[in-house]
């Protein structure tokens, strides 16, 4: 199996997103024989500029297009020969799922249907690997204490997580229907360079230095445990290779925090980087009316992927913020 991985072509799908364009680099940096093209309908979350440093790349093509497309996907495992997949095209926003689903059902579900059709189709090798990217959100909420493991019961709240947890269970099928070589990874919230301006932190950071109220949900007690992207790129890497086939692995920062909590830290480093005259950005926190459904506490046990893979979360939670808050003050200063 290793030569198919290391070697080949990897279709990598929503490769212009925040996870997928923090991964392409890295991975075509650890993998120099291996192909990749990816594939992104550069929806309103993606952005072509986030891969400007692989864009020349020898080893590496974008192909702009949707993942529910059977034409296109089909003609792409044909003319570049795909042997793997690794599957991060979703639409990722919560609060987009809450109040339009339809697009939610379209591509994580029917997307992944049909890439994993297409792979059916094309791939005569069993060798050949689907790598899905999921989310932890797929287990639900957890009272104040607890943890998710890869055997912990599917119980979606969202529609995001819903649609999330069925391309999930369509993985599944084709690893136990047709002998699929699948493997799926569940991460928690990542944080990072790269992200798009919807999210939670980018949102704290923007809202601060343009001087507006930081809105957080609630009572800002919901907790996330946070995972830097890099550390889950390398994880991902080691899932694609190394990775049992029909297996679930989960991966976590081991960094729980509450969203009141990860505001007051980013403000905290605003103040110190670039205080304003009067006062600290702490007073611009304000609490909103929370999100529907709001679940209350994602955290996640990964000792499943420590002890085989020999993956753990490297990154220290307070540097990597602060490398975080570096790149969206460059981004939103310049
Ligand atoms: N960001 C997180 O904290 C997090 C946590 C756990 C799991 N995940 C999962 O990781 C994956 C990547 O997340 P992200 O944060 O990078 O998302 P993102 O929203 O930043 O990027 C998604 C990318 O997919 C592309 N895309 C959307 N619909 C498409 C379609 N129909 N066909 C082709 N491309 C399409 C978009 O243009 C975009 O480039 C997702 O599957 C998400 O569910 C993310």
């Amino acid at each position: 199996m290793a030569d198919l991985l290391t070697n080949g072509t990897v279709l990598i799908t929503g490769g212009a997103g925040f996870i997928g364009s923090n991964f392409i680099p890295y991975f075509l940096e650890k993998n120099p024989n291996v192909k990749v093209v990816n594939l992104d309908k550069i929806t309103y979350a993606g952005n072509l500029n986030n891969l400007n440093e692989i864009i020349t790349h020898p080893n590496y093509t974008f192909i702009e297009g949707d993942i529910c497309d059977y034409a296109l996907v089909s003609k792409l495992f044909k003319d570049y020969d795909v042997n793997g997949v690794i599957n991060f095209a979703a639409e990722s926003h919560v609060d987009n799922s809450i109040n339009s689903p339809r697009q939610f059902i379209k591509t994580n579900i029917e997307g992944t249907f049909n890439l994993l059709e297409i792979a059916r189709k094309y791939w005569k090798e069993k060798e050949y690997r689907f790598h899905h990217i999921s989310t932890d959100e797929v287990y639900g909420s957890l009272p104040k204490d607890g943890y998710f493991t890869e055997d912990s019961i599917y119980q979606p709240n969202s529609p995001y997580s819903a649609s999330k947890a069925s391309s999930d269970f369509l993985v599944r099928s084709y690893h136990h229907t047709y002998g699929m070589n699948v493997v799926t990874s569940n991460c928690s919230n990542n944080y990072g360079p790269k992200q798009h301006d919807e999210k939670l932190i980018p949102t704290i950071i923007r809202s601060a230095i343009k001087g507006v109220k930081i809105p957080i949900y609630g009572n800002g007690k919901n907790i996330r445990d946070w995972l830097f992207v890099n550390d889950h790129c390398i994880g991902i890497d080691k899932i694609y290779q190394q990775g049992v086939t029909g297996e679930t692995y989960l991966l976590g920062g081991n960094n729980e925090y509450d969203n009141l909590t990860i505001a007051k830290k980013i403000c905290k480093i605003l103040d110190s980087k670039i205080p304003k005259e009067n006062g600290s950005y702490l007073n611009q926190i304000e609490f909103v009316q929370d999100r529907l459904g709001h679940d209350f506490r994602y955290a996640i046990d990964a000792s499943k992927i420590s002890n085989e893979l020999g993956w753990k979360a490297l990154e220290n939670f307070e540097s990597g913020l602060e490398k975080t808050v570096d790149w969206y003050l460059n981004k939103y200063q310049s």
